[in-house]
C-alpha cells in the first residue's frame, strides 16, 4: 500500500542511564544503520545533547521524554520542547502512562504537549492505552477514542505525529495482548486518524508498545496498522534493541 509509512522502532528509556551508557548508545549505532526501520532512542533529558553529538551521521533519531507547554519561564525542574530540540531530540514522547497517572496529566494537558512539540519543530509521540480494569470492562476501544480525541491536537500528519498505544497493563509486565486485539485496536486507532486528518491519517505511524522484546517483535510487527514499537525495558540493552528492529529486516 503507497500510504503504509516505513516502520519506527523508538526506545523509551525512562528515568535509566548515566553518561556511561554511551558505550550501548555506541552500540546501537553500530548495529543499526541497515534496515528497512527508522531508529530512535529518547533517553533521560541530560544524555540528549551527548547522544545527539554520538548520532550525528548515523541512522539513529534522538528523541526526548515529556516537556512543559510553554517555551519558557518560571517553572522550577521543568524543560520546554525548545530546550529539547536546543539539546538535539528530533521528537518528544508525551501522554505516557506513567505521566498521565504519577503526574496526573490530563488529555487537555497532553494536547498542548503536542502543540509544545510541534511549536519548537519536534515529532510529537502521543501515548493512550486503557489500564487492566477497563481491558476487563471492555471498555478499550472507548478509552482509546477518548484519549485520542483529547490529546491529539487537529493538523497532525506523518511527520509532526506519531500515536503509540500502549496498554498500560502490559507496560514492563511482560504481558502482551494477543495479535487479534492489537490489530483490533491499531485498526481502529487508523479509523480514527483518517476520520479527523484525511488522507494524512493513512501515514501517521502507530507504535504498538508494551513488553515488546526480541522474542514477540516479529509476531507484533506484522500485525495489519502496526508501523513500529515503543520500547521500555528491552532498549535499555543493544542487542535486545536490535533484536527488536531486526523484526524488520
Ligand atoms: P516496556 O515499556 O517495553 O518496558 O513494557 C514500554 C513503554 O512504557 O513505553
Amino acid at each position: 500500500m503507497a500510504d503504509t509509512p516505513r516502520a519506527l522502532v523508538a526506545g523509551n528509556w525512562k528515568m535509566n542511564g548515566l553518561r556511561g551508557a554511551s558505550a550501548e548508545l555506541e552500540k546501537i549505532i553500530q548495529g543499526g544503520s541497515a534496515g528497512q526501520v527508522d531508529l530512535m532512542v529518547c533517553p533521560p533529558a541530560t544524555l540528549i545533547a551527548g547522544f545527539a553529538t554520538l548520532a550525528q551521521g548515523a541512522a539513529l533519531m534522538i528523541g526526548a521524554q515529556d516537556c512543559h507547554a510553554e517555551a519558557a519561564g518560571a517553572f522550577t525542574g521543568d524543560l520546554s520542547a525548545e530546550m529539547l530540540r536546543d539539546a538535539g531530540a528530533v521528537a518528544v514522547i508525551v501522554g505516557h502512562s506513567e505521566r498521565r497517572m504519577l503526574h496526573r496529566e490530563t488529555d487537555a494537558e497532553v494536547k498542548a504537549k503536542a502543540l509544545a512539540a510541534w511549536r519548537a519543530g519536534l515529532t510529537a509521540i502521543v501515548c493512550i492505552g486503557e489500564t487492566k480494569d477497563q481491558r476487563v470492562a471492555d471498555q478499550t476501544l472507548d478509552v482509546v477514542q477518548a484519549q485520542a480525541q483529547s490529546s491529539l491536537p487537529d493538523g497532525a500528519n506523518a511527520q509532526n505525529l506519531v500515536v503509540a498505544y500502549e496498554p498500560v497493563w502490559a507496560i514492563g509486565t511482560g504481558l502482551t495482548p494477543t495479535p487479534a486485539d492489537v490489530a483490533a485496536v491499531h485498526g481502529f486507532i487508523r479509523g480514527l486518524l483518517e476520520g479527523r486528518y484525511g488522507v494524512a491519517g493513512r501515514s501517521i505511524r502507530i507504535l504498538y508498545g508494551g513488553s515488546v522484546k526480541p522474542s514477540n517483535a516479529s509476531e507484533l510487527m506484522q500485525v495489519p496498522n502496526v508501523n513500529g514499537a515503543l520500547v521500555g525495558g528491552a532498549s535499555l540493552k543493544a542487542d535486545d534493541f536490535l533484536g527488536i528492529a531486526r523484526a524488520y529486516a
